[in-house]
């Protein structure tokens, strides 16, 4: 994904690259493969090279540039491989115009050959490039820069959230945003736009939220937006209940482990959402379907909700990737309530499955961010509590999905004994936070591994799933989660005494069927890493290492303790092969194309 910026400062005689370093450092976690910035000052400068941002700006001294207003991005690419021609801001030809975008437009190759056709000359293989040249296009045309804009977005087919600075109307940032986010900053001595709120928390926490498709337009006097027919619309300011420091790293090395260690805190805070969780289950009326939909990591807390949905309120539940999402459409009914699952509330996946839910039936949104676009299109939200997530790997954000669901069964159910439990949680991962050091030593041991496996049945079994994902994507391990009875259907046959075997074994129901299965790897000569209750005298008699939890923590409480140990076996594993956690390769944390 990509992350873009801008900014203009009231005091013209300051300079805003310092400041678009700072952002687009905040929003490294959207794209990290290029970075670029572009002023005003008489003309536009523009620095922009492939590469992580220390790299680009040791080479290019990116703070140093002249102008009280610009815009800057970082680059995870979609259409165009990472180069410094590929980089943003892009260009029209006589370099009079600048363009960030975050989003893939459809029909560039349409626009492109149309504009060639025109005489325009293309430099790079990105689709944004048709964007300059269209706005200059039409103002060669006879429009101003504004009415240039706007004819340019009614061209455009596909996901955007694009700011544009032009030379010859050197006094504003124009900025819209169509399927992609975008935020408005205002503070006392700048106005910003953003993808995200992290990006511009050290500067401002008062917020504006732009609809799609309206048209913001920043000078030094302020922010107008504009609708698609060009009325003025006044936005309301909100007070974003996140801070700087809750957005920084702190002392700790990487934001993954900082995130980690917050996941006790994470569950705390989301429990105190039982009041509004409430009012939405008062509210539902007759549900005799639920339906997850979500991607990656909370694809996973979404499977646990089926098992958690099931077992406590015997309502038939199902769980669909939101890409597939479309071909279950035709299922559903006002009696379906469908929950999309979301650490960002930008998935564009998510989003689209959310728009074909909505026509039919309720929909609740569960995200981590207040004012995302899940937010805005979903009957109901539930907003997570667990702060600002910038790593990569989703940790903080998963805990407190799941806590969410957790609490949503719990009082759909009336069951006071699991509120019970619930709010012994975060004690019990604070156990396991305490312990993180023996991790560390395991994680020496099984960092030679080129391929793993994870089992867990049962609850445990989106557990495995979650592990195992948490491990490939950081430390470039292969690894695969598995339900631990599907395992002689297919994956016995690669066990052998060069793959680790890493088991969710938490006290329950399933133990016993989990130990066959344990036995069943054993015997083929795997290691084994069990991840079992204090005391399981068993599972340490058959595992080569255990790591151990809690007792009390039963396996239908499990997923939300069990996960804990296995993040950080995937951080400590990636730290062991000298990758960095925050920025796996290839991947990006929001992905809204
Ligand atoms: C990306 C992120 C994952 C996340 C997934 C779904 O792949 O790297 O951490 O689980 O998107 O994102 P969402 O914001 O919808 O939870």
């Amino acid at each position: 994904m990509c992350g873009i910026v801008g900014c203009i400062l009231k005091d013209k005689e300051k300079h805003v690259a310092p400041i678009l370093l700072e952002c687009v450092k905040n929003l490294d976690y959207r794209g990290y493969d290029s970075v670029g910035i572009a002023t005003i000052d008489g003309k536009i400068y523009v620095k922009k090279d492939k590469g992580k941002i220390p790299e680009v700006d040791e080479k290019l001294n990116l703070a140093d540039m002249p102008g009280n207003f610009g815009i800057a991005h970082v680059r995870w690419p979609s259409t165009g491989i990472a180069n410094k021609v590929n980089a943003h801001p892009q260009l029209d030809e006589g370099n009079g115009i600048a363009v960030v975008h975050n989003g893939s437009l459809k029909n560039y190759n349409e626009l492109k050959g149309e504009l060639v056709a025109d005489g325009f000359k293309f430099k790079s293989t990105t689709d944004t490039e048709v964007i300059p040249h269209l706005i200059r296009k039409y103002i060669n045309e006879g429009l101003d820069l504004e009415h240039a804009f706007r004819k340019t977005i009614e061209r455009l087919d596909g996901s955007y959230a694009i700011a544009v600075i032009s030379k010859d109307e050197n006094n504003k940032i124009l900025a819209t945003r169509h399927q992609s986010p975008l935020k408005i900053g205002i503070s006392d001595d700048a106005y910003f736009i953003s993808s995200d709120v992290p990006a511009i928390i050290e500067y401002t926490r008062n917020i504006i939220l732009p609809s799609e498709g309206e048209i913001i337009i920043l000078d030094e006097n302020g922010v107008t937006v504009h609708d698609e027919y060009d009325n003025e619309v006044k936005k309301e300011i909100c007070v974003i209940p996140w801070t700087a420091q809750m957005a920084s790293k702190g002392d700790h090395p990487y934001y993954m482990i900082k995130e980690i260690l917050e996941q006790d805190k994470a569950v705390e805070f989301t429990l105190g959402e039982r009041d509004n969780i409430q009012k939405i289950i008062d509210d539902l009326g007759n549900i005799k379907n639920i339906c997850f939909v979500a991607c990656g990591t909370s694809y996973h807390a979404s499977l646990t909700g089926k098992y958690l949905i099931q077992h406590f309120a015997k309502i038939k539940t199902d769980v669909v990737l939101a890409s597939e999402f479309k071909y279950s459409a035709d299922t559903l009914d006002e009696e379906t309530l469908v929950v999309f699952i979301s650490q960002s509330g930008e998935t564009l996946d998510s989003i689209n499955a959310l728009r074909i839910a909505k026509e039919t039936s309720p929909t609740l949104a569960i995200v981590n961010t207040e004012g995302s676009a899940m937010t805005e299109e979903a009957k109901y939200t539930i907003v997570t509590q667990a702060g600002p997530e910038k790593g990569v790997a989703a940790t903080k954000t998963y805990i407190a999905q799941l806590t969410a669901i957790y609490l949503f069964t719990a009082l759909l159910t009336k069951n006071h004994d699991l509120i019970k439990e619930l709010d012994k949680v975060p004690n019990y991962i604070r156990e396991v936070l305490e312990k993180s050091e023996e991790i560390e030593v395991l994680s020496k041991r099984y960092s030679f591994a080129e391929d793993l496996f994870y089992l867990g049945r049962g609850f445990s079994y989106p557990v495995a799933l979650e592990g195992a994902l948490k491990l490939k994507e950081i430390s470039l391990i292969h690894a695969e989660g598995y339900a631990s009875g599907e395992l002689k259907h297919g994956p016995l046959a690669l066990i052998n005494h060069r793959v680790p075997v890493i088991v969710i074994l938490p006290p329950g129901t399933d133990y016993d069927d989990t130990m066959t299965n344990l036995e069943e790897v054993k015997s083929r000569k795997a290691i084994i890493l069990s991840i079992c209750a204090e005391g399981d005298n068993k599972a340490e008699c058959k595992s080569k290492d255990i790591f151990t939890i809690n007792p009390e923590v039963n396996e239908i409480i499990a997923p939300l303790v069990y996960t804990v140990p296995l993040q950080l076996l995937a951080y400590y594993v990636t730290l062991e092969k000298g990758h960095d956690p925050d920025k796996p390769e290839n991947l990006a944390k929001v992905i809204t194309v």
